[in-house]
């Protein structure tokens, strides 16, 4: 018996932020790696690399995923949209409207959670636009009737898996209330203290 050797590389395309990049990586490159060490888009940011921070957050086909979780060869053909990308994804404004709420409603400090957080923001209310419940939806057979009834705890355990060092909670869950549309923002950021 022989054993054969096979190439730990393989030749990819993958479509970022509506560009086609035609690669050769390593299989166990993750897609948080190639963004940042191929493309150079360095907007998506590495906080802890094992799927806990996400910092990393990006959208894969409408949807949040850790990128560091994630390798590069499974993102072929489908549409990856990093933070540098999401301004695009809105009607011709500068800004995607998550953008701007974070900037109208101070959600940063350091900014270093901040491309994550908005990636994360835009697929959570992808999710409750959906009628996905989330662990505090109070029915969760019938999920969430419209993105504009999430409340600050709806937003809290939808935004948990993002991580602030700074603690910029309450500027976060203001701007994602408002980005939802949802009706006493102000009222009801505060309400439960930051995660
Ligand atoms: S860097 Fe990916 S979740 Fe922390
Ligand atoms: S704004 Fe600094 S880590 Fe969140």
């Amino acid at each position: 018996m022989s054993l054969s050797h096979h190439s730990p590389s393989s030749d990819i395309t993958l479509r970022i932020n509506g560009t086609s990049h035609s690669l050769t990586i390593d299989n166990r490159t993750t897609l948080l790696d190639v963004l940042r060490e191929r493309l150079g888009l360095t907007g998506t940011k590495k906080g802890c690399d094992h799927g806990q921070c996400g910092a990393c957050t990006v959208l894969v086909d409408g949807e949040r995923v850790n990128s560091c979780l994630m390798f590069a060869v499974t993102a072929e053909e489908r549409e990856i949209v990093s933070i540098e990308g999401v301004a695009a994804l809105s009607d011709g404004g500068e800004l995607h409207p998550v953008q701007r709420a974070f900037l109208d409603h101070d959600g940063l400090q350091c900014g270093y959670c901040t491309p994550g957080q908005i990636c994360s923001a835009i697929g959570a209310l992808g999710e409750a636009g959906r009628g996905w419940p989330s662990h505090v939806t109070e029915d969760t057979a019938t999920g969430v009737a419209d993105v504009s009834a999430l409340d600050a705890r709806e937003v809290r355990e939808r935004m948990s898996g993002n991580l602030c060092r700074c603690g910029a909670y309450n500027g976060i869950v203001e701007a994602v209330l408002e980005a939802a549309g949802a009706r006493g923002a102000q009222d009801t950021a505060t309400v439960g203290g930051a995660r």
